[in-house]
This record gives structure tokens, C-alpha cells and sequence, in this order.
């Protein structure tokens, strides 16, 4: 595998991203925090970062434990950390380079920068330059304004590049990491969902042995993917709950239960709605809403895992962005749900954690759903909050409000299956506003409620966009909910962006 030193840039985790496009396997490790892989690691690459080497608390790493043992590659930062330590020079760049640049010279003998000709497109992003090399140090690339935009150190399999090959802007940037990884580090591209699949399935029997595993599942893509690996590796000793929190979208829980059933998950749906609206009545903050939520759910999950026996795990199905950040150079932060603060911890949080996932980004654990054959019903779904429409009925949370909120989102989301929209969309849904207005139906005045509707265009959630879905569909849309929702008479498109909005309401 590559070990990915982090020193905190916000492309990191692309760098990661496009390593596994080249079917590599690698991890991102913080600086600080180095692992002891002897033996398994390849070739590290130390990432860029907003910090700069001249700072008295530069973030700093042993380069003595990798360097001449395996290739090593410095991007950015890294590249300056490396020259900086090794008798170079960094200094403040005259203008602050940051966008597009050509290479106007490249050594193309180099094994790093072989297939990338000159003129080739760069993306640059940096504040510091390197303005002098050490002994046995060679520029190997440069462009109009940056002399050392690639380096190679003599006798040795480490290179520094100030650009970032990351970023799609770099127009051989895939290349580039291709002979850094493969051709220099000896990297085999077999890091496929199918090995993946197959390894790991062999690792989770190793690790559950004969035990039993409970899982919560909420019809998103990584619960049902990770639940399905956990599936192949133990059988029906899997045992995942299924709770209807009475704040799913329409029909979910039947679908949703039955479409588990055909994939062969032992699995019990759990109607808790009227415990979930007892503990939410009279409630109108968002914050007390969530809370009230996770712990009715906390309370419903522990009582049925309670009623299997001799439970000894918790599957869970963290992704890799969530491990990152939680042991993140900046800190693990926000990560601690609030809910697992609230008194003490229930008795399914003692047990042991599985996480089959927690190696993937989310658009691998949709590559591993499809080779184990899940719906792609289940696969492409839109993220929806835990909350559920409890964070989009504004206010209080009445059975009577759910049902109206559950008719429009159906109408919204089925008319963007229909015309094709839904793909294109990253997250789609409809918030019923707390106040009525007045509208005209047929001869009689109306005072009914007002629904607003949401549709984002994003990469993460962390920012978006909203949609620009056609006038004609949302017009459609508009139509059809007012006539055929009772108890709504106006229909709003929400046409903000985050930030500064946020794409719930609440
Ligand atoms: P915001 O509203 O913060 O939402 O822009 C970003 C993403 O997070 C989801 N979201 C939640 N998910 N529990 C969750 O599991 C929550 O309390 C919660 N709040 C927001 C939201 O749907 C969007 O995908």
C-alpha cells in the first residue's frame, strides 16, 4: 500500500482518491501519527498544507524513517518540507501563485514525469516557492514563473513537486501519480471491489468467529453495503433492526423492510412511531428535536438488541471521510454525535465495533454494493438525515403534519424519478413551513399550509447548490401537490446555497 502523510490540505483526501482510481490500496495518516507498516508500504507521498516551513511551529515529520527505505513523494508542502530540510531554500513567493500554469521545461528521461510533455496543464496553489535546492537535488520540471515545480533527489527514489497532480486542473496529474505509484513504487493494481469483497468477507469471519452481531440499518447505501459484507461472512447471525421512527418518507419502511427481506438479512422492522411522537410532543427546537430523536432511539434500538442473546458486536457502517476526520491533524473536533453524550452509554454501545467500510470513500462502498449485487434502488439513493422529516417540519411534530409532509416529498421525489431528474440531483426534499397563507380553490377562500422544496446539486453535503431544475418540472411539481395534497395551498422553491443557508431547514 502508499501511506499518505497528511499535513493538513484540504486535497489530501483527493490524493487518496486518486490513488485507489489506480486500484492501489492507501491510507491517509496524519503527520504526527505515523503507523508502523514495515514491510507493507510502498512508497509514501507527504501532502500539501496550509502552513508554511518558515513558521516556528511548522508541522514537521522524521523523514529518516521512510526516506531512501521507499520512494517518497512531496507534494506542495511536502516537497517544500523536504528541500527546507535538506540544505534548500523556501521563501515567500513574490506573487501568490495559485491556478493554472503551464510546464515550460520537463526532464521526461525522469520515470516520474514520463508521457507529461511540455505545455502541459498544472494546477498550482501556494504562497512559499522554492528558491534553492541542496546537494544532489535536480529540478526535473518547471514552469514560466516556478524554477523548482518538480524535483528528484540524486540516488535516491524521492521526487517533490510544487503542483498539485490531485486536482482534475492538472491535466497529467493522473499520470503522474501513476509512475509515481506504479512504475516507481511497484505498486500492483488489484485493489478492485471484487478483491476487496472477497477479502474482506474473509477477514470479518476471522474477526466475529462464532459471536453474534446486532446492526441498526436506516435504508441508506453504507448501513445496507456494510450489513450485507457482515451478511455473506456470518449468515443470519447478523441480526439488524429496523426502526420505523414514525419521520420516514412515504412507504420507506414497507419498501425499504422488504427489499432487506430479498437480499436475505435476517432483520426485524420495529414500528416505534408513537414513541418517537410521544418524546417529540410540544417540542419546536431543532436542537431539542434532534436530541429527543437519538435518544428514543437509543432507547428503542437497546431494547431489542436486548431480546437477542449472547450479543457480542455493534456493525456499524462508518465510511473512511469519518474516521479521517476524527483523527484528524485538526483535530478530532465536532465528530462526537451529541446524543452519545447524553447520560450513560446503553448497553449496545459496550459492545465490540465491526466496520467493514471504514476503509471507503462513498463512492467505492457504491462500487462494493454493486459487486454484491444491491438494488441499485438501495445504492443511488439521496442521503436523508437520521432525523428524518423531524427536521423539516418546522416547529412542533404532529402525526397529522408527518402525513401531509410525507404526501408532498412523494409527489417532489417520484415526478424526479419519472422525468429523469433524480440522478442529478444530490439530495432532494420538502420542509413544511409553520405558517399558513391564503389561496383560492374553486369559488372559496383557502388558509392552508405553505411547503417549500429543496433540491441540491453537492459533492459532500460540507457545500451545495441549489438545483436548477426546469420551470416546466417545477411547475408540474406545484400543481400536482396542491391539487392533490390536502391541507396545502402554496408551494415555494428554496433557491439558496450553502453557506450561507444549509441545505435542512433546521
Ligand atoms: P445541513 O443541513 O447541515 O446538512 O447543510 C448537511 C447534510 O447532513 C444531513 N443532516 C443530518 N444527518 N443527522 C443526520 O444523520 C442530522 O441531525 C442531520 N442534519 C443534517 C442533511 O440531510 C444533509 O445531507
Amino acid at each position: 500500500q502508499i501511506l499518505i502523510l497528511d499535513f493538513g490540505s484540504q486535497y489530501t483526501q483527493l490524493i487518496a482518491r486518486r490513488v485507489r482510481e489506480l486500484n492501489v490500496y492507501c491510507e491517509i495518516h496524519p503527520y504526527n501519527k505515523i503507523p508502523d507498516l514495515t514491510g507493507e508500504v510502498k512508497g509514501v507521498i507527504l501532502s500539501g498544507s496550509p502552513c508554511s516551513v518558515r513558521q516556528d511551529d511548522a508541522p514537521d515529520v522524521d523523514l529518516s524513517s521512510f526516506r531512501g527505505k521507499v520512494p517518497v513523494l512531496g507534494v506542495c508542502y511536502g516537497a517544500q518540507l523536504m528541500a527546507h530540510k535538506s540544505g534548500g531554500n523556501v521563501l515567500p513567493s513574490e506573487i501568490r501563485e495559485y491556478g493554472r500554469a503551464k510546464l515550460s521545461r520537463v526532464d521526461q528521461h525522469n520515470e516520474l514525469m514520463k508521457e507529461i510533455g511540455i505545455g502541459s496543464q498544472v494546477w498550482m496553489s501556494h504562497g512559499d516557492t522554492i528558491s534553492e535546492l541542496g546537494e544532489k537535488f535536480e529540478v526535473i520540471a518547471s514552469t514560466h514563473s516556478v524554477n523548482v515545480a518538480a524535483y528528484r533527489i540524486e540516488g535516491e527514489q524521492t521526487y517533490g513537486i510544487q503542483f498539485h497532480p490531485e486536482v482534475t486542473h492538472s491535466e497529467h496529474g493522473k499520470t503522474l501519480l501513476r509512475n509515481f505509484v506504479v512504475h516507481i513504487c511497484g505498486c500492483h493494481q488489484d485493489w478492485t471491489p471484487d478483491i476487496f469483497v472477497e477479502t474482506t468477507i474473509e477477514q470479518l469471519k476471522e474477526q466475529i468467529g462464532n459471536d453474534q452481531v446486532v446492526m441498526g440499518l436506516s435504508g441508506g447505501v453504507d448501513s445496507s453495503v456494510a450489513a450485507t459484507l457482515i451478511h455473506h461472512a456470518i449468515g443470519p447471525r447478523l441480526h439488524c433492526i429496523f426502526v420505523d421512527n414514525g419521520l420516514l418518507r412515504k412507504n420507506e419502511f414497507e419498501e425499504v423492510l422488504n427489499s432487506y427481506k430479498g437480499m436475505g438479512l435476517n432483520i426485524t422492522g420495529v414500528d416505534a412511531r408513537d414513541r418517537f411522537y410521544d418524546a417529540l410532543k410540544g417540542l419546536t427546537d431543532p436542537e431539542e428535536k434532534r436530541k429527543a430523536i437519538g435518544r428514543t432511539f437509543i432507547e428503542v434500538f437497546d431494547d431489542e438488541a436486548h431480546k437477542i442473546e449472547d450479543v457480542a458486536w455493534l456493525g456499524q457502517g462508518t465510511i473512511y471521510p469519518d474516521v479521517i476526520e476524527s483523527v484528524s491533524v485538526k483535530g478530532p473536533s465536532a465528530t462526537i454525535k451529541s446524543h452519545h453524550n447524553v447520560g450513560g452509554l446503553p448497553d449496545f454501545m459496550k459492545l465490540k465495533v465491526v466496520e467493514p467500510l471504514n476503509t471507503l470513500f462513498k463512492d467505492e462502498v457504491r462500487l462494493v454494493g454493486k459487486t454484491l449485487g444491491i438494488d441499485d434502488a438501495i445504492l443511488g439513493r439521496h442521503p436523508f438525515p437520521g432525523p428524518g422529516l423531524g427536521i423539516r417540519i418546522l416547529g412542533d411534530i404532529t402525526p397529522e403534519k408527518v402525513q401531509i409532509l410525507q404526501e408532498v416529498d412523494h409527489v417532489f421525489i417520484s415526478r424526479l424519478k419519472q422525468h429523469g431528474l433524480y440522478d442529478d440531483v444530490w439530495q432532494a426534499g420538502a420542509m413544511l413551513l409553520p405558517i399558513q397563507s391564503v389561496g383560492v380553490m374553486g369559488d372559496e377562500r383557502t388558509y392552508e399550509r405553505v411547503v417549500s422544496l429543496r433540491a441540491v446539486t453537492s459533492v459532500d453535503g460540507m457545500t451545495a447548490d441549489w438545483c436548477h431544475l426546469p420551470y416546466e418540472f417545477l411547475a408540474d411539481v406545484s400543481n400536482e401537490i396542491i391539487n392533490s395534497v390536502k391541507g396545502v395551498n402554496r408551494v415555494v422553491y428554496d433557491i439558496s446555497s450553502k453557506p450561507p443557508a444549509t441545505i435542512e431547514w433546521e
